[in-house]
């Protein structure tokens, strides 16, 4: 099923949440780059899963959806390499959801994990809606139907997506028992390790904690958050010896951003006592800022060229519709589907 000389087929998936920040870029995009080298990769904005939890406030969905896509291609996802398209924009996902979702026992999906804590996430924001709305329910079969339009060999994904992985197995594996073929691979997780980057106050870097930097924030915002980092908190004067391992959050910005050499540096300078915390956050806010300027670069030429985005998208929902609509013949002769197409 594979493109080109490519060792096979991989799909993964974004939820809309607006600009991304430096744990996505490091986490996950600077995987998907690599990938995108050795397979043929099919990346979406999952505009559906947005609207299981969302489904009452769509006024930024758009915009959100833009600035994925946006932060994507500044990362370096290169339309020549891969496709990007729109969950919403290949409706054979739709069409093969409802397929998929009568073949799913109502017990897998309950028994997912990774739902209660998307419930929680509602409960907690009003009392008006529903705990759990049947789409939500559905969201593992939607997950199995965006991996099975394309019939992936593998999917990149962190740690606490791999419950949805094993029940798109389960789906593809009863498929396959079902209709008696072996139209349907197993897709495996292909883990990220996840350089977990820190919020700048050593909570988990997040949008809605108000600790994240983002791709898009300019070399001033980027500075300025820097300075807040949470360094060695037993450090009173700044001869003080530092424990860079104790430095939870300016130390492993160095570790993710700097060469061995200049790691190494800091590290014995700061036990040393011959580095403040200040001056070395200000160092570091540098070095980052030069890291990121080429991906901000790219971004600012995307954002000043909409048309060319727009292309970029128009060409990856089609490829993504018509590379879709070949495995739905497939699925709906396995299925002995009536088809006056
Ligand atoms: N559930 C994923 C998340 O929240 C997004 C997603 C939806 C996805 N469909 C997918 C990821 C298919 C990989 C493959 O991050
Ligand atoms: Fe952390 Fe740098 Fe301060 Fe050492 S000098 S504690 S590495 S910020």
């Amino acid at each position: 099923m594979s493109e080109n000389n490519k060792k096979g087929r991989i799909v993964s998936g974004m939820r809309p949440t607006g600009r991304l920040h430096l744990g996505h870029y490091l986490g996950v995009l600077t995987n998907w780059v690599k990938l995108q080298n050795e397979f043929d990769c099919y990346f979406f904005v999952a505009d559906w899963h947005a609207l299981t939890t969302k489904f009452d406030c769509t006024e930024n969905l758009k915009e959100d959806t833009r600035n994925v896509v946006l932060d994507w291609l500044a990362a370096g996802i290169d339309p020549e390499k891969s496709h990007i398209y729109i969950q919403s924009h290949v409706p054979q996902t739709a069409e093969l959801h409802v397929y998929l979702s009568m073949i799913t026992p109502q017990n897998w999906v309950e028994r997912d994990p990774t739902l209660k804590d998307l419930a929680k996430m509602i409960r907690t924001e009003g009392e008006n809606k529903p705990n759990v709305s049947y789409g939500l329910l559905g969201y593992p079969v939607l997950m199995a139907a965006d991996i099975m339009t394309f019939n992936v060999d593998y999917v990149p994904v962190g740690i606490d997506q791999v419950a949805h992985i094993e029940i798109a197995r389960d789906i593809a594996r009863r498929f396959n028992n079902l209709y008696k073929t072996e139209f349907f691979n197993e897709a495996k997780p292909k883990l990220t390790q996840i350089p977990l980057l820190k919020g700048v106050d050593g909570q988990k870097m997040g949008k809605s904690f108000h600790n994240d930097i983002k791709i898009s924030d300019s070399e001033e915002d980027t500075a300025k958050k820097v300075m807040k980092a949470i360094t060695d908190r037993s450090r009173a004067r700044k001869d003080d010896p530092g424990h860079p391992d104790k430095c939870e959050v300016a130390f492993s910005y160095w570790q993710a951003f700097a060469d061995e050499e200049k790691i190494k540096q800091v590290q014995q300078e700061c036990i040393a006592g011959k580095r403040g915390c200040a001056d070395c956050k200000r160092e570091l806010g540098a070095l980052m800022n030069e890291k990121l300027r080429p991906i901000r670069e790219r971004r600012k030429y995307y954002e000043e060229h909409p048309e060319i985005v727009d292309e970029i998208i128009k060409k990856g929902n089609e490829k993504a519709r018509e590379e879709a609509e070949k495995v739905l013949q497939g699925v709906r002769k396995a299925m002995r589907m009536p088809d006056y197409r």
